[in-house]
C-alpha cells in the first residue's frame, strides 16, 4: 500500500497554526488561586497577607503583568494541604515548596510549570504529572509517606525533562521505559525506592549522566547490566544495594564517567580489565558481589574496592592456568551464579562442583540438566586431559567449537537435549559423542557465530506472513512519520534560517538552575498586523527585549499545548470559526492576557471544506484559480505549499516590492529560474550556503515546489506524493552549523531523524494519530521585540 492512498487516515490528526494577533493586553489576576494557596497553609507564610498584593508577599515572584513565575516557601515549617487550584496559576515556572511538612495530595500543576521542588514533605499521594510540557526539574525525594506508585508515563509529555529526583519516596515497581526516551534527561535519582526488574532497554543511547539507583528496599533491581556500556553520558553511576548479576560491561564508551558503585549485587565473572584503566572514573566499589578472576588491581588515582567476592586469590596476581580456562568455561555459560559460588579459590580441583579431576588435572565436567544458557566455550581445548563432558539437557546455543575433536583423551561428549547449531564436528571413533535433540544442529544458521544470538532463518513460521501482517503498522508508521518530517522540514529550516538572519531568541529556561532549554517543536507563528485577509503568512523572530506590553511571554518562548488551545477556542467551538481553508478551519480564541489568536485546526484533505472561505489562504500565495473560482480546494493548498517551499529555499516573500517587477512575483520569477538547473544555485538564500550534497537537496525540493505550483491544478502533485519526495531528503538533512550563540529551540546536535525521534518519544505512544498530533502543537511564542508591533510587518519575515 503507497502511504498516498493512506493520507486519509490522518484525519485526525491536527496540524495547528498559531496567527498570532495583537491586542492590548491586560493584566493578570492570580488572586483567586493564591488566596486559596494562602489559606491552605497552615501557619501563614511570613509575609504573606489577604491585604497586600500577592506580588509583593514574601517569596512570590510575578511577571510585569502580574503573573505568578514563582513561589518559593522552602523549610518554612508549613503544613497544610496544597489547593487544586494551583493549576490556575497559567504562568507558574517554579515551585519551591522543599523542607515543609506538606502532606496530602500532590495537585496538579499549570503546563508553564518548569520546575517543581517538593522534597521532604509529608505528601501522601500524587494526582498527576500530566500535560506539563515544559517540565524541566521534578524534585520529590524524601516523601516516604507517599502511597506506593510509579513515575507516571504521561511524564514522557515533558520533552525538556531533564532532572528527575525521586529518592525516598516509595516508588514501586520497574523503571518504566519511557525514561529512557526522555532526550533531555540528564539526571535520573531514585535511591532508596522499592523498586524491582531489570535496567529498561530504552536507557540505551540515553543521555543520561547521573544514574542513582542504589538501595531498593525490597529484592532490588535485577538482571545484566550490559545497557550502561551503550550510555556514554554516564558520569556517576550508583547502583550499589541491588540485586543485579551478570557481567560488568566494558563501559570504555563512558568516557565521562567518575564514580561507579556496584557493591552488594551478585555480579559475576572477571572484572573488565577496561574498566581499571579508565581515566576519569576515580571511585569504583565492587565490595560484596561474586566477581571471579585475580583480584583487580586499579591504576593511578583509582580508589577501588572489591572485599567480599570470589577473586581465585586473597591478593593480587594471576590465577592459576587451570582455573582461567575453567573460568571461561563458565563465561560462556554467562558466569551463573551456581558456578561462581562453587568454583572459588586457586585449585579447579579443590572440590569445585560439576568438576572431577585426577591429581591436579580436571578429567570430567558434568553441566547435565542445569538450565544453563550461553555457549560452549572454545577454552575447553586446552583441558587436555579431559575425558567426559557432558552438557546435555541445557540451552545451550551457537555452535560446537571444532577444536573440541583434537582433545586427546576424550573418551564421552554429550551435548544433546540443548539448542545447538551449525556444523557437526566429526570426532574419532574413541569419543562417544550424543548431540540429538538439537533442531538446528547441522543446519546452516545464518549470523551464526556461536553466539547463540543467530538468525531465524529457517524459522517454520516463514517471512511471507509475517510481512503482510506488519505492512500495515509499517504503513501507519511510515505516514506519522511523513507528517511530522513535513513540520520538521518546515519549522526546522524556517526556523534556522530565521535565526540567522535575525536577532537571537532569548533562552527559555530557569537561570537558577542555568537550565539551558531544550523544547521541542519550537513552533510556527504567523503574526498578522491586521486580521486575516489575505497575507501571506510568515515566519517570523523577534528578539527578546522590554517586556512590559507583553508580559505573558517575558523571559522567553512560551508552549502553548493542545490542551490550552483547545481551552481557548472552546473545545474549537463552531461559534469560533473564523474561516475554512482546505486543510482546515481557523478558530479564533483569547488567551488569558487577552492576547487574541487564531488556530487553524488542518484536516487532511478530504474534500469535506472546499467550502465558501472567508480566510485566504494561511500560508504561502493563492494559488490563480482562487481568484476565478474563490474556492479554497487541497490543490490550492498544494500551492501554497510549494510556495512556502520557495520562500524557504531563496529566503524572499510570494510577493515582495523591493524587487523589480520580473522577480517581483517569487512563483513566476522562480519558475523561470527552474527551467535551467543551473540558475538554481544563485537563486537560493545566499545565508544557506549549501555544499554540495545539500545543494543537490535544494535543487529536488526546488523542483517540487516548481511542481506545486504549477498553473493547472491537475499538474500539480498531491500532498502525499510530495510528502514522498521529501523524506529520503530529509534523512540526509543535517542542521545548520552551530552558531556563536546557542540556539533555542532545536538541538543542532541532533540530526533531523534524532529530533523526529525525539518528537516520537514525547507523544507516548506514536501509533496513534491523535496523539501524534501532540509533538506539533507546541508552539513556541518568540519574545516580544521592543516596539512589537508597530515595527513589525510582512516584510520584516523571511
Ligand atoms: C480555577 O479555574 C477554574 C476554571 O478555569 C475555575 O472553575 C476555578 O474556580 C478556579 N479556581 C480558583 C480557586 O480560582
Ligand atoms: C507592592 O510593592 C510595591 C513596591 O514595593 C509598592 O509600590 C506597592 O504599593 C505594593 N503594593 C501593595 C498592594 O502593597
Ligand atoms: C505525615 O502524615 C501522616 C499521615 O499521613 C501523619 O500521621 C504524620 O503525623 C505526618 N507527619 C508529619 C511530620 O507531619
Ligand atoms: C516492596 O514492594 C513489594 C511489592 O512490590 C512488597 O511486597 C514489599 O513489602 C515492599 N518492600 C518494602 C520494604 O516496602
Ligand atoms: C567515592 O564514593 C564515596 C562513597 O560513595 C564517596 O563518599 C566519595 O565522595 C566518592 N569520591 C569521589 C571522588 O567520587
Ligand atoms: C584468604 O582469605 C580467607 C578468608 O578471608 C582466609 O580464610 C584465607 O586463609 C586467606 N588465604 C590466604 C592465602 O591468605
Ligand atoms: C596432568 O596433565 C599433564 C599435561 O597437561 C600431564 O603431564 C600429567 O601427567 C597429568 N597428570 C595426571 C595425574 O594425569
Ligand atoms: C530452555 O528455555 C526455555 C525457555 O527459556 C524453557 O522453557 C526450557 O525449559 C529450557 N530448557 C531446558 C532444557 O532448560
Ligand atoms: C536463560 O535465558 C533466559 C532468557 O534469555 C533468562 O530468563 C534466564 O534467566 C536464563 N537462564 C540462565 C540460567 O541464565
Ligand atoms: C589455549 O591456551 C593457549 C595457551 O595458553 C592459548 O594461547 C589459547 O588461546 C587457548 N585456547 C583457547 C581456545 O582458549
Ligand atoms: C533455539 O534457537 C533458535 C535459533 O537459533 C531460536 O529461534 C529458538 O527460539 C531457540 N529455542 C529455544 C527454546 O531457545
Ligand atoms: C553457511 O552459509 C553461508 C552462506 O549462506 C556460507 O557462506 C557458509 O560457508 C555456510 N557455513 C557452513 C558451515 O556451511
Amino acid at each position: 500500500m503507497q502511504p498516498t492512498r493512506n493520507l486519509p487516515l490522518l484525519h485526525p490528526v491536527l496540524l495547528l497554526f498559531l496567527l498570532l494577533v495583537l491586542t492590548t493586553p491586560s493584566f493578570g489576576d492570580d488572586s483567586a488561586a493564591m488566596s486559596a494557596l494562602l489559606a491552605a497553609l497552615k501557619p501563614t507564610p511570613s509575609g504573606w497577607s489577604p491585604t497586600t498584593a500577592y506580588c509583593n508577599w514574601s517569596g512570590v515572584s510575578c511577571s510585569p503583568s502580574r503573573y505568578v513565575t514563582s513561589i518559593t516557601l522552602s523549610s518554612k515549617s508549613l503544613s497544610g494541604t496544597l489547593p487544586s487550584s494551583i493549576s490556575n496559576l497559567s504562568s507558574l515556572a517554579t515551585l519551591s515548596l522543599q523542607g515543609n511538612q506538606l502532606s496530602g495530595t500532590i495537585p496538579a500543576f499549570p503546563p508553564s510549570v518548569q520546575a517543581l521542588y517538593l522534597d521532604s514533605n509529608n505528601f501522601t499521594s500524587v494526582t498527576s504529572l500530566a500535560g506539563l510540557t515544559n517540565l524541566q526539574t521534578l524534585s520529590i525525594t524524601q516523601n516516604i509517606n507517599l502511597a506506593p506508585w510509579s513515575l507516571p508515563s504521561s511524564l514522557s509529555a515533558s520533552s525538556s525533562l531533564a532532572k528527575i529526583y525521586a529518592g525516598s519516596s516509595n516508588l514501586v515497581g520497574t523503571i518504566p521505559d519511557f525514561l529512557g526516551s526522555l532526550q533531555s534527561l540528564a539526571e535520573l535519582r531514585l535511591s532508596y525506592n522499592n523498586l524491582t526488574g531489570a535496567l529498561p532497554g530504552s536507557f540505551s543511547g540515553s543521555s543520561i549522566q547521573f544514574l542513582w539507583l542504589n538501595n531498593q528496599v525490597g529484592a532490588g533491581l535485577s538482571g545484566g547490566i550490559s545497557v550502561l556500556s551503550s550510555m556514554q553520558q554516564l558520569s556517576q553511576v550508583w547502583l550499589q544495594k541491588n540485586g543485579f548479576s551478570g557481567e560488568i560491561p566494558d563501559l570504555s564508551n563512558c568516557v565521562n564517567l567518575f564514580d561507579l558503585q556496584l557493591r552488594d549485587n551478585s555480579f559475576t565473572g572477571l572484572v573488565p580489565s577496561s574498566l581499571l584503566s579508565m581515566k576519569n572514573l576515580l571511585n569504583v566499589s565492587l565490595d560484596n558481589n561474586k566477581l571471579q578472576g585475580p583480584v583487580p588491581s586499579s591504576s593511578g588515582s583509582m580508589k577501588l574496592t572489591y572485599d567480599g567476592n570470589r577473586f581465585c586469590r586473597n591478593s593480587s596476581g594471576p590465577c592459576d592456568s587451570q582455573v582461567m580456562i575453567m573460568l571461561q568455561v563458565a563465561g560462556g555459560l554467562g558466569y551463573p551464579l551456581t558456578l561462581a559460588d562453587s568454583w572459588t579459590g586457586n585449585d579447579a580441583c579443590g572440590g569445585w562442583s560439576f568438576v572431577g579431576c585426577q591429581g591436579t588435572n580436571v578429567t570430567s565436567i558434568t553441566l547435565s540438566k542445569q538450565g544453563f544458557n550461553g555457549t560452549i566455550s572454545p577454552a575447553f581445548v586446552n583441558l587436555t586431559s579431559l575425558r567426559t563432558l557432558l552438557l546435555n539437557n541445557n540451552n545451550l546455543t551457537g555452535s560446537i567449537p571444532q577444536g573440541l575433536t583434537s582433545l586427546p583423551n576424550l573418551q564421552v561428549f554429550d551435548v544433546s537435549n540443548n539448542n545447538l547449531s551449525g556444523t557437526v564436528p566429526v570426532f574419532p571413533a574413541s569419543v562417544k559423542f550424543t548431540s540429538s535433540g538439537n533442531p538446528f544442529l547441522g543446519k546452516n544458521i545464518t549470523g551464526d557465530s556461536g553466539s547463540g544470538s543467530g538468525g531465524n532463518s529457517s524459522s517454520p513460521s516463514g517471512s511471507s506472513g509475517g510481512s503482510k501482517v506488519s505492512a500495515g503498522v509499517i504503513v501507519g508508521v511510515v505516514v506519522g512519520v511523513l507528517i511530522v518530517v513535513l513540520i520538521m522540514l518546515f519549522v526546522s529550516y524556517k526556523f534556522l534560517y530565521v535565526k540567522r538572519k535575525h536577532t537571537k531568541f532569548s533562552r527559555v529556561g530557569n537561570p537558577e538552575l542555568g537550565l539551558p532549554a531544550t523544547k521541542t517543536g519550537a513552533g510556527m507563528v504567523n503574526a498578522l498586523n491586521n486580521g486575516y485577509a489575505g497575507v501571506p503568512s510568515e515566519l517570523q523572530s523577534q528578539s527578546s527585549g522590554d517586556h512590559s506590553e507583553f508580559p505573558v511571554f517575558d523571559g522567553g518562548n512560551v508552549s502553548i499545548p493542545i490542551e490550552v488551545l483547545r481551552q481557548v477556542t472552546n473545545n474549537f467551538s463552531d461559534d469560533n470559526i473564523l474561516g475554512r481553508g482546505g486543510f482546515g478551519v481557523v478558530y479564533r480564541g483569547e488567551l488569558h492576557d487577552g492576547t487574541k489568536i487564531a488556530v487553524k485546526r488542518m484536516h487532511a484533505p478530504d474534500g469535506k471544506y472546499s467550502v465558501e472561505t472567508r480566510l485566504a489562504g494561511t500560508f504561502g500565495y493563492l494559488a490563480p484559480e482562487y481568484a476565478a473560482t474563490g474556492r479554497v480546494t487541497t490543490k490550492v493548498d498544494v500551492f501554497a505549499f510549494g510556495v512556502v517551499l520557495m520562500e524557504l529555499i531563496t529566503g524572499r516573500k510570494a510577493l515582495d516590492d523591493a524587487f523589480p517587477d520580473e522577480k517581483a512575483h517569487l512563483v513566476t520569477w522562480f519558475r523561470r529560474v527552474l527551467i535551467n538547473k543551473e540558475n538554481i544555485p544563485k537563486a537560493i538564500d545566499q545565508t544557506l550556503n549549501p555544499d554540495e550534497e545539500t545543494l543537490e537537496s535544494i535543487i529536488k525540493v526546488s523542483e517540487l515546489a516548481g511542481h506545486c505550483t504549477a498553473r493547472e491544478p491537475f499538474q500539480r502533485p498531491d500532498m502525499g506524493h510530495a510528502v514522498n519526495m521529501l523524506v529520503p531528503l530529509v534523512e540526509q538533512w543535517k542542521p545548520l552549523r552551530q552558531e556563536e550563540d546557542e540556539n533555542e529551540g532545536i538541538d543542532l546536535h541532533m540530526s533531523l531523524p534524532q529530533m523526529v525521534q525525539g518528537w516520537h518519544a514525547s507523544e507516548g505512544t506514536s501509533s496513534t494519530f491523535d496523539n501524534m498530533s501532540f509533538s506539533y502543537t507546541q508552539v513556541s511564542i518568540p519574545p516580544k521585540p521592543s516596539g512589537f508591533p508597530d515595527s513589525f510587518s510582512s516584510s520584516d519575515c523571511r
